[in-house]
């Protein structure tokens, strides 16, 4: 298996992640600005498929109608030279004042339309640089304290604002489809739509609950203690996996955004192994890698692209690694010894309901047999696959 990337391989970057200048909470930059026309030249040469940003890492807050026209046309001379695509596209409702208490949520009224309509215009810009998902990720929609947010009401008004974005795409007949970004705190205290579970719930509440899924990023669930693999599980399994946002985390703490693989590297190997195989080859993630992820503020400009194609790599190298573990004889007969296809098999038989399973009683079953024998193996299974991972078979 190769370990160069092609655009095949799917790989993309948002434009912060690469373009990130390194100002944190307790220091100033550590990095010059990165022109976007570099970035995509950059991107192309390392083997990405894509790049993707928001409206505001292209043009200013206050941008005019000709600055915002002459920064797409420059973007969009960048694309067709390289060939690279935009695939997704997201709205900054963070970082300006004015979205201080959130943009879909706020308790000002007036902020919530001025946010509505930035959205709606970049959906615009989505259709025209042919994005197919468009990302929400409501970092600032949320509260720090119980009492200022009415979350009854918010939960409204950020369905509220789905269905106007919903309704919009739909009437322009724009392929386009949404993909919230769950995360449980940073900036806010605490954020609306937390995790993957959350976001999954809401979305069943919605309009047009088929234009919209999720892009879960890996340092969010695992922000909130979760297992990403088995979040990614679920959404795949309702068929909201639009998009996802690879990056490390280690543990409950701040938004690391480590290289991908940099945190928990079993999770990520799980993680690899679920995205290329599904659970029986067909339900195979088809969408995107993307890396959403910081250059750690200790580094310089070459140090930028080195962990640009250090998520790359640990990408290919643990999808390397994941069709090792598939292929190993070892791997099939552990899997059998710990019968972990069988839960493949419905649980009643066809035609069967309660009537027959309760007429079938206990006859030849014993649960005693569980005490002291009948054990599921699946440790030895999990040593298989972790000395896979560290390449020791
Ligand atoms: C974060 C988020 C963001 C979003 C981005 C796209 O924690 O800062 O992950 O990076 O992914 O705003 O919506
Ligand atoms: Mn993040
Ligand atoms: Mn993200």
């Amino acid at each position: 298996m190769s370990l160069t990337p092609t655009p095949a391989d799917r790989f993309t970057f948002g434009l912060w992640t690469i373009g990130w200048t390194a100002q944190d909470q307790f220091g100033s930059a550590t990095r010059k600005d990165l022109d976007y026309v570099e970035a995509v030249e950059k991107l192309a040469s390392i083997g990405a498929y894509g790049m993707t940003l928001h409206d505001n890492d292209l043009f200013p807050f206050d941008a005019d109608e000709s600055v915002r026209r002459a920064n797409i046309d420059r973007l969009k001379g960048a694309l067709e030279a390289t060939g690279l695509k935009m695939p997704m596209i997201t709205t900054n409702l963070f970082s300006h004042p004015v979205f201080k208490d959130g943009g879909f949520t706020s308790n000002d009224r007036e902020v919530r339309r001025f946010a509505l309509r930035k959205v709606l215009k970049n959906i615009d810009l989505a259709a025209e640089l042919g994005a197919e998902t468009f990302v929400m990720w409501g970092g600032r929609e949320g509260a720090e304290y119980d009492a200022a947010k009415d979350v009854i009401s918010a939960i409204q008004r950020y369905r509220e604002a789905v269905n106007v974005l919903t309704s919009y795409v739909k009437d322009k007949g724009y392929n386009i489809r949404f993909a919230i970004e769950p995360k449980p705190n940073e900036p806010r205290g605490d954020i609306l739509l937390p995790t993957v579970g959350h976001a999954l719930a809401f979305i069943e509440t919605l309009e047009h609950p088929e234009l919209v899924g999720l892009n879960p990023e890996t340092g969010h669930e695992q922000m909130a203690g979760l297992n990403f693999t088995a979040g990614i599980a679920q959404a795949i399994e309702a068929g909201k996996l639009f998009h996802i946002d690879l990056n490390g985390q280690r543990g409950v703490k701040f938004d690391q955004d480590l290289v991908f693989g940099h945190g928990d590297l079993i999770n990520a190997f799980s993680l690899v192994h679920l995205l290329e195989y599904g659970n029986d080859g067909k339900t195979r993630y088809q969408g995107m890698r993307h890396f959403d992820y910081k250059p750690s503020r200790t580094e310089d400009y070459s140090g930028v692209w080195a962990s640009a194609e250090a998520n790359i790599r640990m990408y290919l190298l643990l999808k390397e690694r994941a069709a090792a573990f598939e292929a190993d004889p070892e791997v099939k007969e552990a899997k059998a010894a710990a019968r972990v296809d069988e839960l493949k098999q419905p649980t009643l038989s066809p035609g069967e309901g309660y009537a027959e399973l309760l007429a079938a009683g206990e006859s030849g079953f014993e649960p005693d047999a569980y005490f002291n024998g009948k054990g599921f193996n699946f440790v030895r299974l999990n040593q298989l696959a972790i000395e896979h991972l560290m390449g020791a078979r």
